[in-house]
């Protein structure tokens, strides 16, 4: 994995311009929060369902590029004094710590530009035509936009300080969190050819592990310590946030998290060599400890 992460890393930064004396500050506040670290969870998603349908992994690199700007950018937003207040991400202080709400602000709003220009380069087109594409922007708005993730944002920062049902706050965690995990594994069907049934399935197995691997977060936000986060423990609690965690307990939530993941390896029966890949992955999300 640790090969792959830097793979990714290298990869993302061939697509930002250079630092030069105009929107040099811009660009260095883009690359401070893309080479902070990060799992790179889902570049990883993007490669494992091209290689499952066949494609060819190349051509699916600028793809996971573009979902993992999206995704720095949604935590360089979600951390700003306005959202989350939180001043550690990835093991380094947060974005706007270092250059200002401001100019934090406007790199989460270049990721999210970049990410389009990126999925849309001279690159991209070259290693998958241009209708796989332009079907890969189509994906990349509607699963970071107000019916994805940006949508699912709002619904948290609405909720704060509310008792809201367990089904408020799945539609809540699929949205934040699955629907950047179903876009990239929609990518990397895109990029492989993949036929309307596999993407069905993948739709599947995201969904279940993102709404598990949110759960997860909420669980180590009350269980783990700031150093093996990378991130501040206990700032679900400080905010009055509603989570699975504060309606059901850590209990129930490691059981119902269980669960989301079996269900997610279950859907990978629909393919015909069904991954062992994919299915260690959705485990190794569940059990992780950062
Ligand atoms: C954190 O995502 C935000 C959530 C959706 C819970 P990750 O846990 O994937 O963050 P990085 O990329 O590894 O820092
Ligand atoms: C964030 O959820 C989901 C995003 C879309 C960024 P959290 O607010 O729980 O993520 P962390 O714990 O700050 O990474
Ligand atoms: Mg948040
Ligand atoms: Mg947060
Ligand atoms: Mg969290």
């Amino acid at each position: 994995m640790s090969e792959f992460t830097d793979m990714i890393q290298e990869e993302i930064l061939s697509f930002l311009p250079p630092e030069d004396e105009y929107i040099g500050k811009l660009v260095a506040s883009m690359k401070y929060s893309l080479t902070a670290g990060g799992k790179r969870v889902r570049p990883m998603l993007v490669m494992e369902f091209c290689r499952l349908c066949g494609g060819k992994e190349e051509a699916a690199i600028p793809f996971a590029c573009a979902i993992e700007m999206i995704h720095t950018y949604s935590l360089i937003h979600d951390d700003l004094p306005c959202m989350d207040n939180d001043d550690l991400r990835r093991g380094r202080p947060t974005n706007h710590k270092v250059y200002g709400e401001a100019v934090a602000l406007l790199a989460g709003s270049g990721l999210l530009g970049l990410a389009f220009e990126t999925a849309l380069s001279p690159r991209a087109v070259e290693l998958n035509g241009y209708e796989k594409c332009a079907r890969a922007a189509a994906v990349l708005a509607e699963y970071s936009g107000p019916r994805g993730m940006l949508g699912g944002q709002v619904i948290d920062i609405e909720s704060e300080g509310k008792k809201v049902s367990a089904d408020h706050l799945e539609v809540m965690d699929l949205k934040k969190t699955g629907a950047l995990m179903v876009a990239s594994c929609l990518l990397g069907c895109i990029s492989a050819g993949a036929s309307e049934e596999q993407m069905k399935a993948a739709k599947e197995y995201a969904e279940n592990i993102g709404i598990a691997f949110q759960i997860v977060d909420d669980i180590l936000d009350k269980t783990s310590s700031t150093q093996e986060l990378g991130k501040p423990v206990g700032s679900d609690e400080e905010n009055d946030k509603s989570t699975y965690v504060s309606l059901l307990g850590i209990e129930k939530c490691r059981e119902i998290s269980r669960e989301l993941t079996e269900k997610a390896v279950k859907a990978l029966s629909a393919f015909d060599a069904p991954s062992d890949e994919l299915s260690d992955f959705a485990f190794y999300l569940l059990n992780r400890q950062n």
